[in-house]
């Protein structure tokens, strides 16, 4: 089965989701952020502060294309990765649901103690810049949106699932 890619700010509850939905339908997770990591041996973090966020796009590109090639089962994308182009190129050719959330909701899930480095200081203003720049990205790359606000996570998956 061609991958399913889950994309959406931080807070829409991505990881939760795949997990969710790769555990009813006895699939496996690929996690962009966690590839990076694991190939990096660094976090993702650290790979900001001392590489910089370009320097982070194109490892998080590169692992996004692997991920898409190799998996058949649900692709975690971070929150960040449909904002390069190419990285856009490849999920046109996909199936993509973009978990919306409201920022509230992506606020408190993301919590005050953010470690994620484009959220530092001011993590709701911040989070409401990324989502107004971003929506019109996951909506470009999206095959099919899920308002998640009034859902709990068992009834996202579902919608997923039924999207399957
Ligand atoms: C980012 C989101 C993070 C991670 C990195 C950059 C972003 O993933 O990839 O900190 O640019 O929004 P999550 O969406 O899982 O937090």
């Amino acid at each position: 089965m061609a991958p399913i890619v889950i994309v959406g700010p931080p807070g829409a509850g991505k990881s939760t989701i795949a997990q969710l939905v790769a555990e009813r339908i006895g699939l496996a997770v690929r996690d962009t952020d966690a590839d990076v990591e694991a190939e990096q041996g660094v976090s993702v973090q650290d790979i900001f502060v001392e590489a910089g966020e370009a320097r982070f796009r194109e490892l998080e590109h590169a692992a996004v294309a692997r991920a898409l090639a190799e998996h058949d089962g649900i692709v975690s994308l971070g929150g960040g990765a449909p904002v390069h182009e190419d990285t856009r190129k490849l999920l046109r050719e996909h199936r993509v649901v973009f978990l919306d959330v409201g920022l509230a909701q992506a606020a408190a899930r993301v919590g005050m103690n953010s470690g994620r480095p484009l959220l530092l200081g001011n993590v709701r203003g911040q989070l409401k810049r990324l989502m107004d720049e971003r929506r019109p990205v996951y909506l470009e790359v999206a095959t099919t949106v899920i308002d998640t606000d009034a859902l709990s996570p068992d009834e996202v998956a579902d919608a997923v699932i039924a999207f399957v």
